[in-house]
């Protein structure tokens, strides 16, 4: 296995997500754990640092133990991991001057030896990177030669073949070093690893690692529906069995059929206990008269603790809360919390939970991406069709019915969401969308059916494009596609006499209308 000590870099996490899709088995651990005897026992293959925000010229900034040089396997030092290395070894690292500090894009040229750990790079005689330093180093360590520099960093990519030991400035893992992953390829195949592990693999390890962490206590576990909430119960599931019992509240804002898909599923499929919160009074009741956006979900929110907590209590000697939490929310609300953005909603979610209720959290999909949480999930045997599952928010369709919601246009917007759905997966869209829902507007309209007058509702249709829902497109469905939909709701559906497609991107939109 291999051994990523962490300095604290952003993007520490996108190395081992490197690595899993190479099949190689990581593990990252904060420098501060890292010393001789954590080396010895955990016996790496081989070894990587990561960036870092310090300056390793600063008294006092993180280190990996001394003898981390000695194990005799290959090390690959990453922008602050490069500078470490240097200045461990005998070079020297200069702070960071305007001139010689690169954020951004850079481009590095080849020397003219070429190592193994380059393979397939310098096709085009350059190769586009991520840099983001401010220190450089300004002379090697001995036994370290250079081959590549860009124009800020004469020592771009270092390497003492004898050691085995590679240093670069850039970022390898990021999306902006195109050819990123195959350097991380060259150099795990270097190492002797020959990439056979597997998502199932990560699964056991995650099913021991729970089963640590929980003992004989009881976990609870607020199903939603989802996939991160879905796959995080399956596999706690695997781990403790019986101990876990799942809560799924049904806030009477769910789609067509959905709570007795969800619950049959779990129950009938997975064979987890799960209480089915019938609580659509209360939810439907306080909602009640209610049009502004944020008491909307403000209101759902409070309610929903209440609710999950009066359920919990029933459930003896629960001790832990599990959630579906990825990485990218453990990211965002790391680097972003206390920060100077302005709330756009106020999201729900279960997060002031556990210290309410006096839990102790469950978090197995924090190390992972979405895609990778639906590798696992199909590895879980859940049903292809609830993996590919298009986003629902926790309000549910409270954010789909701008303005008041009342149990009519509810029931509506039900029947037309499920006919829209069913229309972009008889056109083979779903997967190429997504996230796509029907909202209904609060108005009625004017329209003429057989020979009478309608005055009825209007809906919105909403699709978009998007990696992670921070930004969006609309999805451009082609006119016949939009005609034959808008024609099969107002048929299918009564209460609704037009139909409009929404054609805005986020920003400036949101992707729901609330
Ligand atoms: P917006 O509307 O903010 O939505 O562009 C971005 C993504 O987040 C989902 N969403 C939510 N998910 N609780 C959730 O769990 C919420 O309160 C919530 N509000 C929006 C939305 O469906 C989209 O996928």
């Amino acid at each position: 296995r291999l051994l990523i000590i962490d300095f604290g870099s952003q993007v520490t996490q996108l190395i081992a997500r490197r690595l899993r899709e190479l099949n190689v088995y990581c593990e990252i651990h904060p420098y501060q754990n890292v010393d001789e005897t954590f080396l010895k026992t955990f016996s790496p293959k081989a070894v990587i640092f990561s960036g870092g925000p310090d300056s390793v010229v600063r008294e006092g900034s993180p280190r990996p133990p001394k003898a981390v040089y000695d194990l005799g396997v290959p090390i690959l030092g990453i922008c602050y991991g490069q500078q470490v290395m240097m200045q461990d070894l005998g070079g020297t690292v200069e702070a960071g001057e305007s001139h010689t500090a690169e954020f951004g894009r850079a481009y590095v040229t080849p020397a003219d030896q070429r190592i193994d750990l380059l393979a397939g790079w310098f096709l085009e005689e350059r190769e586009q990177v991520w840099m983001s330093h401010g220190d450089h180093v300004s002379k090697l360590a001995p036994g370290f030669e250079v081959y590549g520099t860009s124009p800020g960093a004469p020592f771009a990519i270092t390497a003492d073949l004898s050691r085995n030991f590679f240093a670069v400035q850039f970022h390898p893992e990021v999306h902006h070093t195109p050819n990123g992953a195959t350097l991380y390829e060259n150099f795990v195949r270097l190492a002797g690893f020959t990439g056979d592990w597997t998502m199932s693999a990560y699964r056991d390890e995650m099913v021991k690692s729970i089963r640590e962490q929980v003992g004989d206590a009881k976990v609870i576990c607020a199903l939603s529906g989802g996939v991160d909430s879905s796959v995080a119960a399956a596999l706690i599931h695997e781990a403790i069995g019986e101990n876990l019992t799942c809560v799924f509240v049904d806030h009477g804002l769910l789609r067509l059929n959905e709570a007795e898909e969800v619950v049959g599923m779990f129950r009938d499929h997975m064979n987890l206990s799960v209480i089915h919160a019938q609580e659509q009074e209360l939810f439907l009741g306080e909602l009640e008269g209610v049009s502004d956006p944020e008491t909307k979900r403000k209101i759902i929110g409070r309610l929903f603790i209440d609710v999950f907590q009066k359920y919990a209590d029933q459930i003896e000697g629960a001790e832990f809360l599990a959630q579906g939490t990825l990485y990218p929310d453990v990211i965002e609300s790391v680097s972003f919390s206390g920060g100077p953005s302005v709330t756009i909603k106020s999201h729900h979610n279960v997060g002031g939970l556990p210290e309410k209720m006096g839990l102790k959290l469950v978090e197995p999909l924090r190390e992972l991406f979405k895609d990778e949480v639906r590798a696992l999930g199909r590895d879980l045997g859940l049903p292809a069709s609830f993996i590919g599952r298009h986003p629902f928010p926790g309000p549910g369709l409270a954010i789909r019915c701008p303005g008041e919601i009342t149990r009519e246009k509810l029931e509506i917007l039900r029947k037309a969401d499920a006919v829209y759905i069913d229309q972009i997966r008889k056109h083979d869209l779903y997967d190429e969308i997504w996230q796509a829902f029907a909202a209904i507007l609060p108005m009625r309209t004017v329209g003429v059916m057989g020979d009478g007058r309608t005055y009825d509702y209007a809906l919105a249709l909403r699709a978009v494009t998007s990696v992670d829902g921070m930004t969006a497109d609309y999805y451009p469905f082609s006119h016949e596609f939009l005609g034959e939909t808008s024609t099969r709701i107002i048929n299918e559906v009564k209460g609704v006499n037009r139909v409009f497609y929404d054609c805005t991107s986020k920003p400036p939109g949101t992707i729901e209308l609330e």
